[in-house]
């Protein structure tokens, strides 16, 4: 059994990779745009441009994967805006690449989406509310999970929000504030932005769990805690015993970002729970798992050459 990771760089596959190593037998092929530095008897890797159809192909074909998890993506809201011809070709086109080579290689096809599908008028959102996005990003999530609904290969979509972990390729919204806290460097957080974070161990953990019980269709995957960005800032300083007062409150309208976001953002995750049983952390549990794995990584910086 194999699993092929695409965006093996992504702060998720940092979480799934090691996941996917404890838990399965499965044997992991890594695909990513830069080399990835894990070393284990059953992973093997490919740096290639996973933009390129044919080398996509090239790849992943000969591996027969049972499932490809693909946690590319272009994710960053301001940047889709600006480029909307790299947002598409990364979150629309690159789907439809892999659902081809899903679709002979017969595997599951496992997907992330987003709770900016919503416009963030009533959220949080469950899996039958109709999407409506108010910026790039969202629109070509969008399109990505509707690739894949009109695909008819096996397929899941996880959709998620603030996802949060210590091993990504960028700051996460966590490492920006205790950047910022540690640098006694000021920051604005909204105070009228809600999600529920989601650490991402849960949203690993419900990879493994919608391919070893072969669920398809849509999830919602999201933390216990409904809160807005400047609530999380604060407790993040909190957890990480920092003072929280050079956080400034401010609302979205005052801070003026590139992209719209959806306010009253967020996800139910009644379905997940019940179908996939499983019970997401709250950000407190979240942020304690956090601060356990930037001090073990601090203490053994070769953790990802693993057993
Ligand atoms: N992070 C969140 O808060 C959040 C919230 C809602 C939904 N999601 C969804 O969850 C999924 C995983 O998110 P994530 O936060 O784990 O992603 P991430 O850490 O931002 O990583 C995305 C990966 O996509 C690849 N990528 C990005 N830009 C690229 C480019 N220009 N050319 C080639 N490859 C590029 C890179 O893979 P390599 O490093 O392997 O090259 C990168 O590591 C995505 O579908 C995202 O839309 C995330």
């Amino acid at each position: 059994m194999t699993f092929t990771i695409i965006g093996a760089g992504s702060t998720t596959a940092g979480a799934l990779i090691p996941m996917l190593l404890e838990e399965t037998d499965a044997k992991l092929h890594l695909v990513s745009g830069r080399p990835i530095d894990v070393v284990h008897p059953r992973v093997s890797t490919d740096t290639i441009d996973i933009t390129d159809r044919a080398e996509l192909k090239r790849v992943v074909m000969p591996q027969m994967p049972t499932a490809i998890i693909n946690t590319a993506a272009m994710t960053n809201v301001d940047a889709c805006e600006a480029d909307k011809k790299l947002a598409w070709t990364l979150n629309v086109t690159l789907v439809e690449n892999l659902i081809r080579v899903a679709r002979v290689a017969d595997a599951h096809l496992v997907h992330f989406s987003t709770d900016y599908v919503f416009d963030g008028e009533k959220g949080p959102y469950t899996e039958s509310d109709i999407p409506s996005p108010i910026n790039y990003y969202g629109k070509s999530k969008l399109a990505g999970e509707n690739a894949l609904a009109i695909a008819g290969i096996e397929s899941t979509v996880i959709r998620t929000n603030v996802v949060y972990g210590p091993l990504g390729p960028r700051p996460d919204f966590v490492r920006w504030v205790l950047q910022a806290l540690d640098e006694q460097r000021s920051i604005k957080v909204v105070t009228d932005q809600y999600s529920n974070p989601t650490y991402v161990d849960d949203l690993a953990e419900a990879v493994i769990t919608v391919i070893e019980r072969s669920r398809t269709g849509l999830y919602h995957v999201g933390g216990a805690d409904y809160l807005s960005r400047y609530e999380f800032a604060v407790k993040i300083a909190e957890l990480f015993k920092v003072d929280p007062s050079i956080i400034e409150p401010v609302t979205t309208g005052e801070l003026g970002q590139a992209a719209r976001r959806p306010v009253r953002g967020g996800l139910v995750t009644l379905k997940a729970e019940s179908d996939l049983r499983m019970k997401f952390r709250g950000v407190e549990s979240g942020l304690v798992s956090y601060r356990h794995a930037l001090f073990s990584e601090h203490l053994h910086p070769t953790q990802r050459k693993l057993p």
